[in-house]
């Protein structure tokens, strides 16, 4: 499917680093990069797509219904991401359209929010921090703000693929964790090299002295961890999700936090995000959040960027998508 690359537009809906920009400029596509810090509004986004033969979109970029109806002229859409439940796959799917993403460009610096989370949680990290702002710093009180200790303790992982074994390896190696692990298939290498043992989701609950979240969005992860999830954690245990915050349902962990149904939450996503500034969350003891900056480390934001552009230009260059989220679509 060799062509005029020059003929193909490219919308890079948001201000991202440069890699792949530069990438698909020196190919010969003509690159529109939307030029502000805000983002598109759903209609700039709609207004701008229709003039564009592929776009190169975020994960906050809502690429639904409406939209894709709507842009069914595009040949390709290019997430600037690895997760991709903001696209309505099978619709893309069944137009034909191509859906590349980025596996693998963040697995490091997701891995180290959700370890840092982890320590930080166990710790009180941010509510100390808040308290010396608060001028709270005063004496030395021996049975004040105690966290606990992670050496030796089992570590549950719910969804464990790149980032999930990038955390594995962390545990293992710094506190000797026990690992077990919730998830379609068995990772034969994750039990090879941690030991990691597979587990229905009812014994992650019951045995997790932490809890790590790296699944998919999808409809059998939305808000699995809730109520009754959570009830049945132990209250000395603690939950990160780094993944998606639909994952959990957010009231339910509030509440679970509040009671003492559970230790702590630290949170890199949020549902919704971003969080309002009142969000009781943000105010709790035992309770670390972060602005979803998973991914933000230079390497990992310079790989996304090359990963996205490397999907249209293969995709452009010879048909093939180096990483595909419905390779369905080439066959056809
Ligand atoms: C990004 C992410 O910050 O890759 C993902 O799925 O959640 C993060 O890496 C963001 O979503 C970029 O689109």
């Amino acid at each position: 499917m060799s062509r005029n690359l020059n003929d193909i537009q490219v919308l890079v809906t948001r201000n991202i680093p440069v890699p792949g920009i530069d990438m698909l400029r020196q190919k010969g596509f003509s690159v529109t990069a939307w030029p502000h810090e805000r983002p598109m509004t759903d209609e700039e986004l709609v207004t701008e797509a229709r003039k564009h033969n592929v776009i190169l979109c975020v994960s906050a970029d809502n690429i639904g219904t409406d939209f894709i109806n709507t842009c069914s002229h595009l040949q390709m859409i290019s997430q600037f991401a690895v997760g991709y439940d903001n696209i309505n796959v099978p619709l893309a799917t069944k137009l034909g359209i191509p859906i590349g993403y980025a596996p693998g460009a963040m697995n490091e610096a997701t891995a180290d929010i959700s370890f840092g989370l982890m320590i930080a949680v166990a710790r009180k990290f941010f509510y100390m921090h808040k308290g010396i702002l608060r001028g709270e710093w005063t004496y030395f009180k021996p049975n004040a703000h105690l966290g606990i200790e992670l050496n030796n303790k089992t570590l549950g992982i719910f969804g464990l693929g790149r980032i999930g074994m990038a955390m594995a390896r962390r545990c293992k190696g710094a506190y000797d964790m026990n690992i077990i692990y919730c998830n379609r298939n068995v990772n034969a290498e994750a039990e090879k090299l941690y030991g990691a043992k597979r587990v229905s989701f009812d014994e992650l609950l019951k045995q997790s002295d932490v809890i790590s979240v790296h699944s998919v969005m999808s409809t059998e992860t939305r808000e699995i961890f809730n109520k009754d999830a959570f009830s049945k954690m132990k209250t000395s245990s603690i939950f990160i999700n780094t993944a998606r915050g639909g994952i959990h349902n957010e009231k339910d962990l509030v509440d679970a936090l509040k009671r003492g149904t559970i230790f702590g939450a630290g949170l890199d996503v949020t549902n919704p995000e971003p969080m309002q500034i009142d969000n009781p969350l943000l105010h709790m003891e035992n309770v670390c959040v972060l602005p979803h900056i998973g991914s933000a480390t230079i390497e990992a934001r310079n790989e996304m960027s090359r990963m996205a552009a490397e999907n249209i230009i293969q995709f452009f260059k010879n048909g093939t998508v180096p990483n595909i989220v419905n390779p369905e679509v080439l066959k056809k």
